[in-house]
């Protein structure tokens, strides 16, 4: 049995990229789960549960017991993709328009409830990175590693719009910035599991250091615990973790 490894923090810090490499250097799956929370906002939207950008709440609701959301392995990405009611939504999600209408969608507490329990779900068996804003604090709690991920604004923005420039989108870097703002503020203020940083988070600032650095910080720190372990079960989580990278 692996470990979990929550990472929650900032939109457009680097938290997919730093959990997708961890996840590929230790063998565990890895739950995008803003992809679930953005595909059901992208569900709403073809449903025409949004008059004039405003979500018509009630309909979401209500549709929520037709909506089934899956990952599936691609092994061309090393990663999971989200597939909801049977489609491919991993590319339609990733727009502007989704990440300026997507906070109405996941700020609501029945959308969460029904996102957590799968999440849990998906997190029973544990080796396991899965990131978002209230991983450690709510959904796994006594996740064994807890990471806060933070940057300068600016720098995240530059590196959102290069995003979207790279899939030929045209967006604004003032656009791309406002937006990061307002789903910051949005995602610490809600009053259903908020962003907050836990105090056992190890937290990586990646305004100044290259995904690589990101990495080695992280597997540094996963390498200290594993000599520092607090209990029977966590040393041989450990130790499981430890060979793991000491054989790569
Ligand atoms: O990480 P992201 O930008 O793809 O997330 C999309 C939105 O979903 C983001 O505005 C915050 C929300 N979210 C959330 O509320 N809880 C999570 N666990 C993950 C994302």
């Amino acid at each position: 049995m692996g470990l979990v490894i929550a990472i929650d923090g900032y939109s457009g810090c680097g938290k997919s990229t730093l959990a997708k490499a961890l996840a590929i250097r230790l063998g565990y799956r890895y739950i995008d789960t803003g992809a679930m929370y953005r595909a059901v906002c992208w569900y709403a939207l073809q449903q025409g549960f949004f008059d004039n950008r405003v979500l018509n709440q009630s309909a979401l609701i209500q549709a929520l017991t037709e909506i089934s959301i899956q990952f599936k392995y691609n092994p061309q990405h090393q990663a999971s993709e989200v597939f909801l009611n049977g489609e491919n939504c991993e590319t339609s999600i990733r727009t502007m328009e989704i990440s300026s209408l997507v906070t109405q969608v996941s700020k609501l507490p029945e959308v969460r409830k029904k996102m957590v329990e799968l999440q849990r779900r998906m997190g029973a068996e544990k080796s396991l990175v899965m990131d978002g804003r209230d991983i450690g604090s709510y959904v796994f709690p006594e996740a064994e590693l807890k990471l806060f991920m933070t940057a300068d604004k600016e720098v995240r923005a530059q590196r959102r719009l290069l995003e979207h420039q790279l899939k030929g989108e045209s967006v604004s870097l003032k656009e791309v910035m406002d937006n990061l703002e307002y789903r910051d503020f949005e995602d610490r203020t809600r009053s259903e599991s908020p962003l907050i940083q836990t105090v056992d988070a190890f937290v990586v600032d990646t305004t100044l250091i290259s995904k690589d650095e990101q990495l080695n910080l992280v597997l540094t720190e996963l390498k200290r615990r594993s000599e520092e372990h607090t209990s029977e079960l966590q040393s041989r989580q450990y130790l499981v973790c430890r060979l793991l990278l000491e054989k790569k």
